[in-house]
């Protein structure tokens, strides 16, 4: 599916975005963590080191729902600022944030991704995870990623993406379409639609090698991946 046109398009996708994870936000971790087989934590966990290998004083994490990736980042960070569309998936994160005694270091903000309400290289870094496939306009978001981003500094993008290999890519899709709607909805307690949506939106990603040129004709320099499970997950690093 091709990327939204006009800011119409762009604002109605938002919409109906923050409209399927109003649904989905109470039991978002719980399903992810049972879709990706326990996995899903550990590719936020090397998201965060890729973005930030060794410390720094301000992160991003755009799209940030629940704010796991945005707690990985806290481990190397100063503070953190986590940015979402959906109140009730911030909601989520603001909880765990008061639990953990995070305070005021990890701050949250709703805001939609491809507006965001920072001045030019405000943070050290920015990551987003299982996001990307999710924006109207995948380009705009890595550029507006990219511009608070200060020179020098890392956007890392985790996400799903489409093997290479036709049998994996096969698997793959016998997975997505087959497991993972019937485990969502069960871990979800019935949310259908946004577990049919997923496997659909996987096809709205680029193959790794295309996102990596995407981020090199948005102005990123030295972009790199990195292919896990079996090529059906990708992080991008790519430096400002
Ligand atoms: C699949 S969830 C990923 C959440 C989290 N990053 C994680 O690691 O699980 C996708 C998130 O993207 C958010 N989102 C979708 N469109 C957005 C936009 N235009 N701006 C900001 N957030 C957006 C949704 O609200 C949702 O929380």
């Amino acid at each position: 599916m091709a990327n939204a046109q006009t800011p119409g398009e762009k604002l109605r996708w938002a919409r109906a975005n923050r409209r399927m994870f109003t649904g989905v936000a109470p039991r978002y971790d719980l399903a992810n963590r049972v879709i990706s087989l326990g996995r899903d934590d550990s590719w936020r966990a090397a998201t965060a080191e890729f973005a930030v290998p060794d410390h720094c004083a301000l992160a991003l994490d755009l799209a940030t729902g629940t704010g796991e990736l945005g707690f990985h980042l806290l481990r190397r960070c100063d503070a953190v600022v986590g940015v979402d569309i959906t109140p009730t998936m911030v909601e989520q994160a603001h909880r765990k944030v008061l639990e953990r005694g995070a305070g005021k270091r990890f701050q949250l903000a709703i805001a939609d991704g491809l507006h965001l309400p920072f001045a030019d290289d405000t943070f050290d870094c920015a990551t987003n995870a299982f996001a990307l496939r999710n924006f109207a306009d995948q380009p705009a978001a890595l550029a507006e990623m990219r511009r608070v981003v200060r020179p020098g500094g890392r956007v890392v993008s985790l996400e799903l993406t489409r093997a290479k290999s036709r049998l994996l890519a096969a698997m793959h899709r016998l997975y997505m379409e087959g497991v993972v709607p019937l485990l969502g909805a069960i871990a979800s307690r019935g949310n259908l639609r946004a577990y049919w949506y997923l496997p659909t939106s996987v096809h709205r990603m680029p193959r790794a090698e295309e996102l990596a040129q995407t981020m090199y004709t948005v102005g990123f320099r030295r972009v790199t991946y990195r292919l896990y499970n079996f090529q059906s997950i990708a992080i991008h690093i790519a430096e400002v």
